[in-house]
Formats: structure tokens, C-alpha cells, sequence
């Protein structure tokens, strides 16, 4: 046993999931309607993606109820409305996600609502199919909740659907999957199969991601950063995340900046906010991220996503200099558990550094 355990009481809630994980798994969709007892599905994309989703309607045949392309990034209030109509109008008794986190949170939000059952088909490495989180955008203002409702009933890993993820997208939502990992490490309600899982994600994607920017199409490293992500993803589903993921969900709501490459840029600062403060998880995320030179976690976070090529700096993803403050604020504003208690000052610092693309506690 882990001695960190051992006058450590834990809790562990297992969800009732089904995952499907393999090259090829997308022709298992059938098999899992019939798992579910489903007969008549939605299947759901982003318009980039509608050739594939209708590829997946097709294979279903009579059981499609055919493809929503409304999926759109932090899902605004009207295009979950569009879809619950739609699902309603077809007479669908499931949803099939076919696609990133933005997809498959336009399945949450109908299933909020509605109740009905999704079948997530993951092809990036955002996570939210292993989740309970919802996540809906109204105004400007970004809301989330957990409701089991909409944690997807079964999940199709397959990682040949990630070969046409672009290189820089794959890049930076390696290194979101790496954030919920790593936060989950230093979580309070963290336990012995949630370190586990956050190790073993990260240890995966962490090699899976040099390997992929060597060689964009190695079969080999994708299904190493998919495996990973699934794991990360269930570390996010299964313990409170702390200063990296509110900091990165008041950036990317308040301010409209993408998802996966606010993670990547911020994840460094935050590891570096709270390095002292949790030793040991820090410890862990240098030793899984090993083949990454580096002297310590942040500093190999910082290393890794250098090398990836993802973006160095919230200037650079259009961040104003003078939206900072407003940002500090309101992430001082919200209360939520994180190993070193929130300071006005520092966290200011933390933000400048992340929009400047300074190296971690520079
Ligand atoms: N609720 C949760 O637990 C949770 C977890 C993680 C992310 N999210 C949410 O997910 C959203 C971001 O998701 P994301 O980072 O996966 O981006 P995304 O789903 O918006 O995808 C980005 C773009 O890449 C395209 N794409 C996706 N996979 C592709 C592939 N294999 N090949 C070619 N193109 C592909 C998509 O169609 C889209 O145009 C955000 O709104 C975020 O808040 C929620």
C-alpha cells in the first residue's frame, strides 16, 4: 500500500462506463447501441467533422436518426437548444458524439435536458467523455456542473480517427489531457486508482507527444496518447481539480480563447504556483515525464509543450495585456481547493508570466 494511504482515508466512486479501445473500435457503434439497448441515435459533430459523422449514420443505417453538425467550442445556450429540437424532432433515444470535447458537450447539454443516453466518440485528447461536467455559455458568462446524467454511457476510443487531428491540435490537447493529470495529483479527494490512472496517463502522453511531433502519423504514438488521454480524462471525471483548470475556464470563457492551448500555456505557472505546496505530486509528474530533460515538473511541463510547438504565451493567443487584472480577479473572486492558498499578488505574477511566455517562476 501507499504509504501516503495509509492514515489516509479515501473514497472511490466507480461510474458505470463501458470503453471500447482499440484501432478499428468505431465498428463496434452498432454493438454498443445494442449494449444500451438504443434504436434510434443522433449522431452529432462539428461541421469539420460532418464526413465522418455521416460515415457513422451510414454504418447505422435505419438506426441513425441522422447528423447534427451544430457543435460548436464552450457550447453558447442556443446551439443546445438547436440540438435538443433536433433530437426531439427525429424521435432519437440516444446521441453519438462523434468528435472533441466540443461535441461531446453538445451532448451533455441535450442530455441534461432530456435524459438521453450518449455514446461519446472521442477524436481528440480533451477528456470530457470520461466526465460528469457539463459545461454551458450564455452571454459571455460560462456555467458548469456535474450531473450523472450526462457522463456518457459508453465510449469508443479509436485511435485510427485521431490520424487527421493536426499536428498543433494534437499538440496542445496532449498537453490538456496532461493538466487534468497532473492536477489530480495534488487533489484533496485524490486515492490510490486516481494516482494510478494520473501516472499512467501521464507517463503515456508525455512520450506519446515527441513521438507524434517526429512522426505525425506514427500509429504507435497515437494510440499512446489516446490510451493516455482516456486515463487523464477519467481523473478529471473523478476528483475537484484546482488553480489550473479555474484559471484556464475564466480564460477561456470570460475572455473566448481556445480550449486546449490556454491549458498548454497556463499548466506550467500553475504546476509552478503550487510546486511547494505539493511535493509530491510534483515529484511524480517530473518522474512520469522523465524522457522530457528537465529539472523539475514545471519546468518539464514547460519543456514539453516548447517542443510540441503549442503556444508560448496568452499575448499569443490574443489575450490583452490589460485583461489580466479583470482575470485575476475573477479567478480570486471564485472559491476552490488548491494545495497553495490563492494570494492576490502572486497569482497576478503567474498570469503576467503566462502572457508574456516567461519560463515557469522566472
Ligand atoms: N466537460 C468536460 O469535462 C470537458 C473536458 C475537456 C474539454 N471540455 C470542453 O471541450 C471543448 C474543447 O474541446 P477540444 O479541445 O477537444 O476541441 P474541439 O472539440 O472544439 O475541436 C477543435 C476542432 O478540431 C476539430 N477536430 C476534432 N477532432 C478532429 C480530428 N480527429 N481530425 C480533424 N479535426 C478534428 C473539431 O471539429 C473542431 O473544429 C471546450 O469547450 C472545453 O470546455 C469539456
Amino acid at each position: 500500500m501507499d504509504k501516503h494511504y495509509q492514515n489516509r482515508p479515501f473514497t472511490v466512486d466507480t461510474p458505470a462506463q463501458r470503453v471500447v479501445f482499440g484501432d478499428g473500435a468505431l465498428a463496434r457503434v452498432g454493438d454498443e447501441l445494442d449494449a444500451l439497448g438504443l434504436h434510434r441515435v443522433l449522431v452529432l459533430c462539428t461541421p469539420p467533422q460532418r464526413t465522418l459523422a455521416q460515415a457513422v449514420a451510414d454504418a447505422l443505417g435505419a438506426r441513425s436518426a441522422g447528423v447534427h453538425d451544430g457543435a460548436v467550442m464552450h457550447v453558447p445556450v442556443e446551439t443546445a437548444r438547436a440540438g435538443h429540437a433536433r433530437a426531439l424532432a427525429t424521435g432519437a433515444d440516444g446521441l453519438v458524439a462523434v468528435g472533441g470535447g466540443s461535441t461531446v458537450g453538445l451532448a451533455k447539454a441535450i442530455a441534461l435536458d432530456s435524459g438521453l443516453p450518449i455514446i461519446a466518440i472521442p477524436t481528440t485528447y480533451a477528456g470530457s467523455e470520461m466526465t460528469p461536467i457539463w459545461g454551458l455559455t450564455e452571454g459571455g458568462i460560462k456555467r458548469t456542473g456535474r450531473d450523472v446524467r450526462v457522463l456518457p454511457r459508453s465510449v469508443i476510443y479509436d485511435p485510427v480517427l485521431t490520424r487527421e487531428l493536426p499536428l498543433a491540435m494534437a499538440m496542445a490537447s496532449g498537453l490538456n489531457a496532461i493538466a487534468h493529470a497532473a492536477e489530480a495529483l495534488y487533489a484533496g479527494d485524490a486515492n490510490p486508482m486516481t494516482d494510478w490512472m494520473a501516472t499512467e496517463g501521464l507517463a503515456s502522453i508525455g512520450s506519446a507527444l515527441p513521438a507524434l511531433r517526429r512522426a505525425p502519423h506514427d500509429a504507435e504514438a497515437r494510440r499512446q496518447a489516446l490510451y493516455g488521454a482516456w486515463l487523464c480524462g477519467r481523473v478529471l471525471g473523478s476528483v475537484e481539480m484546482g488553480l489550473h483548470h479555474k484559471l484556464c475556464h475564466t480564460l477561456g470563457g470570460s475572455f473566448d480563447l481556445p480550449h486546449a492551448e490556454v491549458h498548454a500555456v497556463v499548466l506550467p505557472h500553475a504546476l509552478a504556483y503550487n510546486a511547494a505546496a505539493a511535493p509530491r505530486a510534483m515529484a511524480r509528474i517530473a518522474t512520469a515525464l522523465r524522457g522530457v530533460p528537465a529539472d523539475d515538473a514545471p519546468q518539464a511541463v514547460y519543456q514539453l509543450a516548447r517542443d510540441a510547438g503549442v503556444p508560448a504565451s496568452l499575448a499569443s493567443l490574443g489575450l490583452p495585456e490589460a485583461a489580466l487584472d479583470t482575470a485575476c480577479m475573477q479567478a480570486l473572486q471564485r472559491r476552490y481547493p488548491n494545495p497553495r492558498p490563492l494570494e492576490a499578488e502572486p497569482l497576478r505574477a503567474l498570469l503576467q508570466a503566462a502572457w508574456a511566455g516567461d519560463a515557469p517562476g522566472a
